[in-house]
C-alpha cells in the first residue's frame, strides 16, 4: 500500500517529492526515500518510520538533481528499516514499488544464480535487478522495464529511473493505481492525483497493464504486449492544499468533528427534503427489478454495509448477502443474474473490494460503488457511483467516511423502499424527514466530549473490552471495537449482545469493562436481560443509550452515556459517534499515534 512519486522537473525535485510523500502517507509510514539523479550520479537518502525522519535527513545533508523518485512504505516483505526503505538501487537502475510482486522467490533465486547481490529483503530490489540484468544484455531502458514487467506477477506500481537518462521515468500500473500529471517542461507520476495536486490538476490515469515513458515534455503509454494506447488526459478535481488540522490535535478529531457537516452534504446529496423524496440519481440498476443485493466491502466500511443490509432488508424487503469481500473474491458464490452487486470502500481503491467488484462484473451484475474519492480506480469500474461527500479523510481510523456511507445507505434504503413499492410517499416523507435530523443530533452527541473523555482517561488502564448490541448496533459494537483496537491497541471484540452468553461472557469480570451499545427500542429489554448477565459476573457495564433508555435500564453501570432521542432509522448514524469520540479518548490517554496507528495503513492495495 505504499505511495509512490515521480518528477522529471526544470527545478531540484527532492522538495517537491517530499513535499508529495506527504500528501500520500496515509498509504503507509514504515519508512521513506528519496533518489534522484545529480550530474550523471544516483544517489538516494532514506530514514526508518515516518516522513519527518526523512525530511530530516535531508536537511542535514541536502539532495540536488532534476529527476527524482520518491517512496512512503507500508512494509510487506522484510521489516521497515532503513536497508528495506526505498527507493532500491541496481547498478544504474532505481526503482520505487507500491504491492507485491507475488512471484518474487522465484526470480530472486534466478538473479542470484546469475550473480546479482542483495542488500534488502524487499521484493522491489528483484525487480531493479531485472531491469538491470536486462540492460547488461544489451537492452535499453525501455525494453528492460518491458522485458521485466512481462515476468512479473502480483500487484503493483512502480516508478524506474536510469542513471544514463535524466529525461527518463518509466511508471507501470498492475493493480495499485498509478496518475501521471502534466506540467509545462515538466512531467509528475503519482499513487494518486492528490499527490500531485499542488504541481498539476492535469492528469491521465493509467489503466491496469500500462506502462508510461514519462519525459519533460513527452508521455508515451503501452500496453502489456507493448502497443502504444490512448489515454484520456483529463482535469483533476483534487484538492490542492495539504488538508492541515486546523486547532485539533489529531486529524481524526477533526473529523470526528466534522461529521455533522458531511453528513449533511452527503444526505442532501440524494434526498430533496422540501419535497420528502428521494432524488432522481443515475442508477446502474433498477431497485424494483432486483432480487437481491450483493454487497462487499472490508474494514469499517463492511461495517457499514452489514448496518445497511438491515434497512435494505427491513425498509425495502430487498435481501441483502454481505460479505467481507477478502472472503467474498475467492468464495465463488452463485450470484443470480437478477442481482446487483455494491461495494463499499472510502479510498475507492482497495484491493480485495476491487477484485470482488471484478469478480461480479465477469459474473455480468450491475455495479454500484459507494466512495468517498471519486477519481478512484472502484469508482472508475463501476457502472454507477454514489458519492460519501466526506472530503478527504486523513485520519487512517475511518470516522467521517463512515457515517457518509451509512448517510448514503440509509438514502439509498429509502429510495429501494420507494421503488419497490415497499412505502408510501407519506413514509417516504416521514423517513426523509427523520434522517434529515442526523446532523442535528449529531452536532449534540459532540457536546458529550466531557463525560467522555474523563471515562476514557478510566479505560486507558485496561487490558481488554467487549462490546455489544442488537440489531443495527450489532455492527455498531463491531466497530467500536475495531476503533479502539487499531487506534489504542486495547483489545476488544464487538459481539451481537444475544451471542454473549455462547462464549464471551466466559471472559467477564471485575476487569473487563464492556460497553453496550442500547438505545430504547423494541429489543431493549432483551439487551437490558443481557447487561444483568453481566453485571451479575461483576463486568464494569458501560451504557450508551437515550434518557429513556437510561430510566429503564436496571442495572447499575460504571457509566451512562446519554444520547438524545432519536428515530430508529438514524440511530446507526448518530451512535457511531459516542463510539468514535469512546476509542479517540482512550488512545489520547493511551499516547499512541492516534492518525497513524503502527502496522497499519489507510488504503490497502494488497491483499
Ligand atoms: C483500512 C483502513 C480502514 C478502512 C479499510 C477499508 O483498513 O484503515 O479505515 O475501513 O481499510 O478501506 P476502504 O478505503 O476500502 O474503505
Amino acid at each position: 500500500m505504499c505511495g509512490i512519486v515521480g518528477i522529471v522537473g526544470r527545478t531540484p525535485v527532492a522538495p517537491l517529492i517530499v513535499d508529495a510523500l506527504k500528501r500520500l502517507e496515509y498509504r503507509g509510514y514504515d519508512s521513506a526515500g528519496v533518489a534522484t539523479i545529480e550530474k550523471g550520479r544516483l544517489d538516494r537518502r532514506r530514514a526508518e518510520g515516518k516522513l519527518v525522519n526523512l525530511e530530516r535527513r535531508i536537511g542535514e545533508e541536502p539532495l540536488d538533481g532534476l529527476i527524482g523518485i520518491g517512496h512512503t512504505r507500508w512494509a510487506t516483505h522484510g521489516v521497515p528499516n532503513e536497508t528495506n526503505a526505498h527507493p532500491h538501487f541496481s547498478k544504474d537502475v532505481a526503482i520505487v514499488h507500491n504491492g507485491i510482486i507475488e512471484n518474487f522467490a522465484e526470480l530472486r533465486a534466478g538473479l542470484l544464480a546469475d550473480g546479482y547481490e542483495f542488500t534488502s529483503q524487499t521484493d522491489t530490489e528483484v525487480v531493479a535487478h531485472m531491469v538491470s540484468r536486462e540492460m547488461d544484455r544489451g537492452a535499453d531502458p525501455e525494453q528492460a522495464a518491458f522485458r521485466t514487467l512481462q515476468q512479473l506477477e502480483g500487484a503493483f506500481a512502480l516508478a524506474i529511473m536510469f542513471r544514463g537518462d535524466d529525461d527518463l521515468i518509466i511508471g507501470a500500473r498492475n493493480g495499485p493505481p498509478l496518475a501521471v500529471g502534466h506540467g509545462d517542461g515538466e512531467m509528475f507520476l503519482g499513487s494518486d492525483a492528490i499527490a500531485l495536486a499542488p504541481f498539476t490538476n492535469a492528469i491521465t490515469y493509467l489503466e491496469d497493464g500500462d506502462w508510461a515513458v514519462v519525459r519533460r515534455n513527452e508521455l508515451k503509454i503501452h500496453d502489456m504486449t507493448g502497443a502504444e494506447v490512448q489515454r484520456k488526459r483529463q482535469q483533476s478535481i483534487g484538492t490542492s492544499f495539504l488538508v492541515d488540522k486546523g486547532n485539533y490535535r489529531h486529524f481524526m478529531e477533526k473529523e470526528i468533528y466534522e461529521q455533522p457537516e458531511v453528513i449533511s452534504h452527503t444526505l442532501a446529496h440524494y434526498l430533496d427534503f422540501t419535497t420528502g423524496a428521494a432524488k432522481q440519481i443515475e442508477m446502474p440498476f433498477d431497485f424494483a427489478k432486483i432480487d437481491r443485493l450483493a454487497i462487499s466491502a472490508c474494514g469499517t466500511a463492511y461495517l457499514a454495509g452489514l448496518v445497511g443490509k438491515y434497512w435494505f432488508e427491513r425498509l425495502a424487503r430487498l435481501p441483502v448477502d454481505i460479505d467481507i469481500a477478502s472472503e467474498f473474491r475467492y468464495r465463488e458464490m452463485p450470484l443470480s443474474k437478477e442481482s446487483a452487486a455494491l461495494f463499499i470502500s472510502q479510498s475507492g481503491e482497495t484491493a480485495d473490494t476491487l477484485a470482488s467488484l471484478r469478480y461480479c462484473k465477469q459474473e455480468g451484475l450491475p455495479i454500484a460503488s459507494i466512495v468517498n474519492v471519486r477519481e478512484s480506480t472502484i469508482a472508475r469500474e463501476s457502472n454507477g457511483v454514489f458519492p460519501t461527500l466526506a472530503g478527504p479523510e486523513i485520519g487512517v481510523a475511518s470516522t467521517k467516511a463512515f457515517t457518509c456511507q451509512l448517510s448514503v445507505l440509509a438514502s439509498l434504503a429509502v429510495k429501494a423502499a420507494a421503488d419497490r413499492g415497499k412505502v408510501t410517499p407519506q413514509e417516504q416523507a416521514g423517513l426523509i424527514r427523520q434522517l434529515s435530523e442526523a446532523p442535528k443530533y449529531a452536532n449534540q452527541v459532540l457536546k458529550l466530549s466531557d463525560q467522555i473523555e474523563k471515562l476514557a482517561r478510566e479505560l486507558a488502564h485496561v487490558k481488554h473490552m467487549l462490546y455489544l448490541g442488537r440489531d443495527t448496533n450489532f455492527p455498531l459494537a463491531m466497530e467500536g471495537a475495531l476503533k479502539l483496537k487499531e487506534i489504542s491497541y486495547i483489545h476488544a471484540e464487538g459481539y451481537a449482545a444475544g451471542e454473549l452468553k455462547h462464549g464471551p461472557i466466559a471472559l467477564i469480570d471485575e476487569t473487563m469493562p464492556v460497553v453496550v451499545i442500547a438505545p430504547h427500542d423494541r429489543i431493549f429489554e432483551k439487551t437490558v436481560s443481557n447487561m444483568q448477565e453481566v453485571a451479575a459476573r461483576g463486568g464494569k457495564i458501560i451504557l450508551i443509550t437515550d434518557r429513556k433508555g437510561a430510566e429503564q435500564a436496571t442495572v447499575q453501570t460504571l457509566e451512562t452515556i446519554v444520547v438524545p432521542d432519536v428515530p430508529e432509522i438514524i440511530t446507526p448514524i448518530v451512535y457511531a459517534l459516542p463510539v468514535q469520540m469512546l476509542a479517540y479518548y482512550t488512545a489520547v490517554f493511551m499516547g499512541t499515534d492516534v492518525d497513524q496507528p503502527r502496522n497499519l495503513a489507510k488504503s490497502v492495495t494488497v491483499e
